[in-house]
């Protein structure tokens, strides 16, 4: 089987060397529309990296985290072989080959003690920063957290990503020790953050979007798209490379390109159909600043009737009808950008198609 190689992002990939040449101070956040290839740019992007960066990744898509546990299990890597006395020991004693790694390395004894303390989150941030000071003798550390949107709701005492924001804070800002990105889709979740007042003048934003056109028709020549085929592809899909790969992959099995992509557009709009239908039976509630509303059909559709004749709107909309879309990931916002669009070319359309008169 063909495999398909990655393509570009050469100014993202610049940009993030760029950060990491220079001493940690801000925490950066890494954000884009669902399946723009943002954690596929990060794997690339590290294995770039020379010799002495030091990567520690944790992805926490999928986990559930409800407390302390659960949250120690995402952060770690326990490491079964070695029992030592502190952090600065045992990061001395593993300096000579670390690359890329899972979790933050913790012998299992130090991991056990931790669980039993009281003081626990302190506990926590203070191993990860004697371990960090000491791996940076030798190294520059990078921590990458995929998808933190998962702990936004965790509670240990008081919201458990505040602690983190300080922390991360802490290694950047103050100790100028450890590189930070944090990866998001969830751009409710970027929205908040964005207007976090802790966080103001302590982080950047770096938007990882779909492929613009060119971009699109380069990633497709390499798979001898014919211009009828590139055509077909951009006007369903626009530059989502998890799309485009799907039709690469259906093309290199000998299937029709237009075909495929029209499938693509059928699901979605059976999706948004079945989504809308559902508007006329309930009204789900969403939760704004702590407070409940309830989102009304009406509403949603004022909002999908702006995308008839343009693809991205003023971030001024009706807020738990916004809020709904944004949560079912049919709507993307973009905070640093001011606006609000479809989450991808399909989506425009399949709008397009449920709410035209
Ligand atoms: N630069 C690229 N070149 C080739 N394929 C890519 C590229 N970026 C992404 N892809 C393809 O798109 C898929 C989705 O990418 P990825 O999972 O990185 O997106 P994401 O933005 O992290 O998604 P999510 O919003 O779900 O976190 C990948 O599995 C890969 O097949
Ligand atoms: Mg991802």
């Amino acid at each position: 089987m063909k495999r398909i190689e990655f393509h570009d992002r050469e100014e993202e990939i610049k940009e993030i060397k760029n950060i990491l040449e220079r001493e940690p101070s801000l925490i950066t956040f890494i954000y884009g529309p669902i399946n723009s290839g943002k954690t596929e740019l990060m794997s690339y992007a590290v294995k770039q990296l020379p010799e002495d960066y030091a990567i520690f990744r944790i992805n926490l898509r999928g986990r559930f985290i409800r407390g302390y546990e659960e949250f120690l299990d995402v952060l770690f890597d326990i490491d079964e072989e070695r029992r030592e006395r502190n952090a600065k020991e045992y990061a001395k004693a593993i300096l000579k080959d670390l690359k890329l790694i899972g979790g933050i390395p913790i012998p299992l004894n130090l991991f056990e003690r931790m669980f039993e303390r009281k003081e626990r989150s302190k506990d926590v941030f203070k191993y990860i920063e004697s371990f960090m000071e000491e791996i940076s003798q030798k190294y520059v550390p990078v921590l990458i957290v995929d998808e933190l949107q998962v702990i936004g709701d965790v509670k240990i005492d008081e919201l458990l990503i505040y602690k983190l924001f300080n922390f991360f804070i802490r290694l950047t800002k103050e100790l100028h020790l450890c590189h930070v990105f944090a990866v998001s889709s969830d751009s409710l979740f970027i929205e908040e953050i964005y207007s976090e007042a802790m966080l103001q003048g302590r982080c950047r934003y770096l938007l990882v979007d779909d492929f613009d056109y060119n971009n699109t028709m380069d990633f497709l020549e390499n798979y001898e798209f014919s211009d009828k085929e590139k055509g077909d592809a951009w006007y369903h899909c626009g530059g989502k490379p998890v799309y485009l790969v799907e039709l690469i992959n259906h093309k290199l099995g000998g299937g029709n390109t237009k075909e495929k992509a029209e499938e693509l557009l059928k699901v979605r709009i059976t999706q948004l159909r079945d989504l809308l239908d559902e508007l006329n039976y309930v009204r789900p509630v969403v939760e704004i600043a702590g407070e409940q509303y309830r989102v009304e059909k009406e509403k949603v559709i004022e909002i999908l009737k702006l995308f008839m004749d343009r693809e991205r709107v003023d971030f001024e909309l009706h807020r738990p009808a916004k809020h709904f879309l944004v949560k079912k990931n049919i709507l993307f916002v973009d905070p640093m950008g001011g606006e609000v669009r479809p989450q991808s070319r399909l989506d425009l359309l399949a709008i397009r198609e449920l709410v035209k008169v």
